[in-house]
């Protein structure tokens, strides 16, 4: 989709209105989409955020070519408070992403609705670079969800690999890919374990972005690549299973958070670990009972095979201390619970420090990619300690669905150094897009714009 200030002929007006259905009213000659927004002084950030994306939506089924938002009209939007460039970026941004719909593998190519978005009533330099920055965040926002959304036949590690690849043609990114020999050589035990199953070779990803000054300490984002769970031996039921090609959508989130933050050159260094592994049941997979040896040395007792992400995340955040970060981020499609507990509204934050996780919070209230924060008590470290290895992925001596999203952040701290500052992101609550986002289906593609935020602001 094109966005632009300059009017155009042929438009339909979108007007929002108080109250009322989505419907079309003829105004003389022309058209006019009217979408409720509700009242003025009851909009808030958030809303004003699916208001933009519902008026998007709507026309996209009414297969509207060219739509034009009165930049006037968006001051009800209770962001009377952000500027005109930030103003003009929220809507830009929101409908790049509400005109997204996964079609790849439809056999008829559709045509694109809409095409063209006039941002009428509003002009100057620092607008037009507030909209064109939106869209290319976005844009990265959308690439991240199209390969979330490939199925695991066709988002294998080295697929993800070759895409992590692709992304960073042309752009001030070092990308470094190992396979199994090399993931043997650097003693990641627990990736290797996990990916035993697999006929597909496990592959970790490395990219590097110097945006910033010479020696500064990066940033590191590592994210799970599993490119589908089937559970391992400890296989999923059947409604359990489906859906889980989307358990590399951390993985694909860091990446393409690199991606937008070099097409965006923000003066920043930044490392990007991917684990990415399959995790299947055969006559090669790990086992229940076995104990793995970490990158960290730490051994690992394997409780269950379908706790697989913590343990590939267990070697990638043992690896990230060669960096000497600044800061470690992880973002992983984690756990089941996390989901029961926050429902699909927001990713659950896990950090030993208080302050960090309010300021991932108020990142992701200002980016869109909402987060909320579930404990990480350190009485809960008794219950990763392992029967007959130092830890094990899932408490031997206590209901395992206890705190099941506190206990794998928990597993996860054993292997971040105390004096790195670290957060945990467990986005299972936003691995899809519910009815309320407004959103095509699938994957939402966060916290791509969180990250960003974060990366920029430090
Ligand atoms: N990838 C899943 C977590 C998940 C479940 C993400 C549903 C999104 C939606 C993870 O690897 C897993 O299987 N976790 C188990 C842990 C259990 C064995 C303690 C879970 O959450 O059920
Ligand atoms: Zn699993
Ligand atoms: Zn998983």
């Amino acid at each position: 989709m094109k966005i632009t200030t300059t009017k155009q002929k042929g438009v339909t007006k979108i007007v929002f209105t108080e109250n009322g259905t989505a419907r079309f009213v003829e105004r003389g000659t022309a058209t006019q989409l009217e979408i409720p927004a509700g009242k003025g002084n009851a909009m808030t950030l958030r809303k004003a955020r699916s208001t933009i994306r519902k008026a998007i939506r709507t026309a996209k089924s009414h297969k509207l070519q060219t739509i034009e938002i009165a930049f006037a009209d968006t001051a009800w939007m209770g962001i009377s408070t952000l500027g005109d460039a930030e103003r003009a970026a929220l809507v830009a941004e929101n409908a790049v992403l509400a005109a997204f719909d996964f079609t790849e593998f439809k056999s008829k190519k559709e045509d694109e609705y809409p095409r063209t978005l006039v941002i009428s009533g509003v002009s100057g330099a620092a607008v037009k670079k507030a909209i064109s920055r939106a869209a290319i965040l976005a844009e990265q926002v959308n690439a991240c969800r199209r390969l979330a959304n490939t199925p695991g036949g066709d988002m294998t590690p080295k697929k993800l690999a070759a895409a992590a690849r692709k992304a960073a043609k042309g752009l001030p990114i070092r990308v470094s890919v190992w396979g199994k020999q090399a993931l043997v050589r650097e003693k990641m035990g627990a990736v290797l374990g996990v990916a035993q199953g697999s006929k597909a070779e496990p592959q970790f990803i490395i990219m590097r972005y110097d945006g910033g000054k010479k020696g500064d300490r990066p940033l590191v984002l590592v994210g799970k690549g599993v490119t589908f769970d089937t559970g391992g031996l400890n296989l999923k039921p059947g409604e359990g299973m489906l859906g889980m090609h989307h358990d590399m959508a951390g993985g694909a989130a860091v990446i393409h958070a690199i991606i937008a933050a070099a097409k965006l050159k923000l003066k920043r260094n930044i490392v990007v670990l991917v684990p990415a592994v399959e995790n299947s049941p055969s006559g090669e997979s790990f086992r229940p009972g076995d104990i793995l040896k970490s990158r960290s040395g730490k051994t690992i007792e394997v409780m269950n095979t379908d706790a697989e992400g913590r343990l590939i995340l267990a070697d990638a955040l043992d690896y990230a201390k060669k960096y000497k970060p600044s800061m470690v981020i992880d973002v992983a499609t984690l756990t089941g619970a996390s989901l029961i507990a926050l429902g699909e509204h927001a990713s659950a934050i896990f950090a030993p420090e208080r302050a960090l996780l309010e300021e991932i919070y108020q990142h992701g209230e200002s980016s869109g990619d909402y987060v909320w924060p579930l404990p990480l008590w350190d009485e809960l470290e008794q219950h990763v300690k392992g029967t007959f290895a130092d830890v094990a992925n899932l408490p031997p001596n206590w209901n395992s669905r206890y705190a099941g999203a506190s206990i794998a952040a928990m597993f996860l701290k054993q292997f971040v150094p105390a004096d790195t500052p670290w957060v945990h992101i467990d986005m299972a609550p936003r691995m899809l897009a519910g009815a309320h986002d407004q959103l095509g289906k699938g994957a939402t593609g966060e916290p791509v714009r969180l990250l960003v935020r974060l990366a920029e602001s430090r």
